[in-house]
């Protein structure tokens, strides 16, 4: 059997995707979500109905009515419950049917009486038709977490944490982009450095044949890059960071699953981009986004950092949207045929491989200790 690098059907599937089920992952924005509309999503292949029930918390069901199997995603919610669009089914956060409106008045949170129901086979009351499949979410750092796997007490980590969330003099705003790739491709991409002169040129990077020595780090289910670069070539509104010509301390980490974080610091400015993906199927996936940024203190107040946030979007969507061409672009070659899914690694790919090393691992049901911990020096040139 050849080993496939990058198995994408696998790894979007949610019965085969082993334990990378067994993590939390973005269902959306907090304010995608809003108090009285249900919002769809698709995580692993599986539909779900997410709503805020009666305290604001969010809940996602499988959506699927357990009626007709109509899509509850495009029906209402009122008072924390969620009706279904085609008979009016109405259940509530545990996914309990509460009401059934074609029973009338009398099955309004109580039981039928026997004689009301003499035809074998049909339930006579909500509370017997069953429940939809319920599955845990948690919201923090305006985002909405969802776990699909077996038993959330089991999960392999925490929600990710947003870095510099709340925190003072730390603008943070998220993006929210939809890619024709997987996951294990995206997170590479997001942690490459020899792309960006190639697929950002002019808008990030400017190819500048640099030697840049990294320490690559492999450990507890992270790849850390370390580039050992204090003068970078950045173009655009890079340079706003850093005017005073302070030394970069540039690092890219992978945290399995599906989280990626890059940061660029100069003394105490600097810019964090975290993206976490949440696989639709095998060649889609949503990306979010927090871009969290901090312009040096002495140059323009905070407040100069948030009237600046409309040209940092700007800037940051026209950088992501070259990255969503450059995959759907690798995505085409990649699934031509037999045979894709089999990469060439060089030195430059050392993280790459890592990654692909904790995922394969995940994929395959995370037995025995998983990739051994490592940390090497490797060189490329940008
Ligand atoms: S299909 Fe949902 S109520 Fe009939
Ligand atoms: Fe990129």
């Amino acid at each position: 059997m050849t080993m496939l690098t990058v198995d994408l059907d696998a790894e979007a599937d949610l019965a085969r995707c082993g334990a990378l089920k067994d993590f939390w992952y973005v269902a959306c924005l907090s304010t995608e979500l809003p108090a009285n509309k249900p919002v769809a999503r698709t995580v692993f292949g599986t539909g779900l109905v997410l709503f805020r029930g009666p305290d604001g918390a969010p809940t996602a069901l499988r959506d699927r009515c357990l009626h007709r199997n109509a899509r509850l995603s495009q029906g209402d919610v009122f008072d924390g419950r969620l009706g279904c669009p085609y008979h009016g089914w109405v259940y509530d956060v545990s996914g309990a049917v509460v009401e059934i409106p074609a029973l009338g008045p009398p099955q309004r949170g109580e039981k039928l009486d026997a004689h009301a129901c003499t035809h074998e086979g049909l339930k006579p009351a909500p509370c017997d038709v069953g429940r939809l499949a319920r599955f845990p979410t948690r919201e923090q750092d305006g985002l909405v977490y969802v776990y699909l796997g077996k038993d959330v007490t089991q999960a392999r980590a925490e929600p990710f944490r947003v870095p510099y969330w709340g925190e003072r003099g730390w603008t943070v705003y998220f993006m929210v982009t939809r890619f024709a790739n997987g996951v294990t491709n995206l997170v590479e991409n997001f942690m490459d450095v020899p792309h960006t002169s190639f697929v950002h040129r002019g808008w990030f990077r400017n190819p500048t044949r640099k030697r840049v020595p990294s320490t690559v780090k492999r450990h507890a289910g992270r790849v850390r890059m370390t580039y050992h670069q204090e003068e970078d070539a950045l173009t655009g509104l890079g340079r706003l960071f850093n005017p005073r010509g302070l030394p970069l301390v540039h690092t890219d980490e992978f945290i399995v699953p599906n989280v990626t974080r890059v940061d660029y610091q100069w003394g105490d400015s600097g810019f964090a981009i975290n993206s976490q993906c949440t696989p639709i199927g095998p060649t889609d996936t949503w990306v979010y986004t927090a871009i969290s940024y901090r312009l040096p203190v002495d140059v323009p107040g905070a407040w100069v950092g948030r009237a600046l946030t409309p040209l940092v979007r700007w800037y940051t969507r026209q950088v992501i949207q070259q990255d969503v061409r450059i995959m759907e672009t690798q995505r085409q070659g990649l699934t031509d045929g037999p045979g894709g899914g089999m990469y060439s690694s060089t030195e430059a790919d050392l993280h790459h491989a890592d990654i692909e090393a904790y995922r394969r691992w995940l994929r395959e049901g995370a037995h025995g200790p998983g990739p051994e911990d490592a940390e090497r020096d490797v060189v490329f040139w940008v």
